[in-house]
């Protein structure tokens, strides 16, 4: 259905047409940018997002063969706080409709979901280290703050002490 060499070599943000994403369009080419680097260096590579709502930023990578694993991690909340100071409404919020709809994209079997956030998460639940992690969960400096730390330790749980993942040390 996408030819993901093409979309990925012309950042082609429209691949985020089928499933909307809460991302601007500059987000979209940074997000595919940093995915054509990733499936370069880690054929095979494990995505990990925190914050999913609809799936539109898990697309790229779902239908990407080069991706090997997606883990998303999603609250599910009906309505979250957020930094600018005003709360957003997520009505209908679940992890169901999330993959109802990307299976109508893609077969979702490579995608591992978890209800839940990193301040009461196990970092042992995530058990294949991942390469990529993108940060879209509660936009709350606490909560980023927290999300960034679980991350890291995730990234640098392969040792070597450098925060990167063994894929990325040659870039
Ligand atoms: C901005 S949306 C994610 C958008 C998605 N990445 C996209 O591209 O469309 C925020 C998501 O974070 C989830 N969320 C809210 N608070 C959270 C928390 N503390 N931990 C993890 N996920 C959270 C919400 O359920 C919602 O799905």
């Amino acid at each position: 259905m996408f030819d993901v060499n093409e979309i990925l070599d012309s950042l082609n943000i429209s691949i985020f047409d089928a499933i909307p994403s809460q991302t601007t369009d500059d987000d979209k080419r940074s997000l595919l940018a940093i995915q054509s680097a990733v499936r370069e260096f880690c054929p095979h590579y494990v995505y990990l997002e925190i914050g999913s709502h609809l799936g539109g930023s898990i697309l790229p990578h779902l239908t990407d063969d080069l991706c090997s694993k997606i883990y998303s991690i999603d609250k599910r909340p009906l309505v979250q706080p957020d930094e600018r100071g005003v709360s957003y409404g997520y009505p209908e919020n679940s992890t169901q409709r999330m993959l109802s709809i990307l299976s109508q994209v893609s077969s979702t079997e490579k995608i591992i979901t978890i209800d839940g956030e990193t301040s009461s998460l196990d970092a042992s639940v995530v058990t294949e280290q991942p390469n990529l992690c993108f940060i879209d969960g509660e936009h709350t400096d606490v909560a980023t703050e927290q999300d960034f730390k679980f991350c890291l330790g995730l990234l640098s749980s392969g040792g070597g002490g450098d925060h990167l993942p063994r894929c990325l040390r040659h870039l």
